[in-house]
């Protein structure tokens, strides 16, 4: 296996010393896109905000700037990534205003109802059975709270080369799931959210989707 293929197989569920590198160069490649998405979200200093599939915990220090009053919650199946997240943001943790557990998009350890925002930043296209996964993050969210989902790659017709040389690094077929921003939008309707918004950002092909539980 080379480097790049290493690396792309590490995305999913960091494991040892690579997945703990990999979180660390995730903390840095993903930086703008994730200041882009949550540009479109309006985050209130006291909000309770998730975010699923933290993997470094970047994401999870800039939601906790701007929401400096409230707390923010990171999950992630990996050992690695939530050791990573939680090193990076220990002061935070320390002083109660982050919480990160390990644990599946399945199976979101909060009651129904939770949170303010929801967060996944590139992450959905690894969730086992988004169909029902949507609808676990929608348990959790407040009436009028929001989901946004991040995507560096939207499936299109002039990508699915890049889409199919990713999953034959990886070594397995079904290793990313990404959709099209029309299925994205019909899995948002058919969880039960509304508002539902795309966005795109064409210098980079960037894709993120907002839905709002009513
Ligand atoms: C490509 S990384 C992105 C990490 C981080 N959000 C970022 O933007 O840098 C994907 C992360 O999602 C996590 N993940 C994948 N499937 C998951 C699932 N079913 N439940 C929870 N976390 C998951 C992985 O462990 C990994 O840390």
């Amino acid at each position: 296996m080379n480097i790049l293929a290493r690396f792309i197989s590490q995305l999913k569920k960091p494991t040892g010393f690579p997945g703990l590198i990999a979180t660390k160069a995730m903390n840095r490649i993903h930086s703008r896109i994730t200041s882009w998405g949550l540009g479109f979200l309006r985050i209130e200093e006291d909000f309770k905000i998730l975010d699923v599939g933290c993997g470094g915990g970047k994401t999870i220090s800039k939601l906790a700037k701007a929401a400096r009053k409230g707390k923010v919650y990171g999950i992630d199946h990996s050992d690695v990534s939530v050791k990573s997240s939680t090193k990076l943001n220990s002061h935070l943790v320390d002083q109660n205003k982050v919480e990160i557990l390990k644990a599946s998009v399945s199976s979101i350890p909060y009651p129904d109802n939770s949170f303010d925002i929801i967060t996944g930043i590139e992450t959905y296209f690894f969730w086992p059975n988004l169909e029902s996964d949507l609808k676990e993050v929608f348990r959790v969210l407040k009436p009028k709270g929001r989901l946004l989902l991040v995507s560096e790659i939207v499936r299109t017709p002039e990508n699915e080369k890049t889409i199919d040389r990713f999953a034959r690094l990886a070594d397995t077929s079904d290793y990313m799931s990404y959709k099209t921003s029309d299925e994205l939008d019909q899995l948002f309707i058919g969880a039960g959210y509304n508002n539902v918004m795309v966005h795109r950002n064409t210098d980079h092909g960037w894709m993120c989707v907002e839905g709002c539980k009513p």
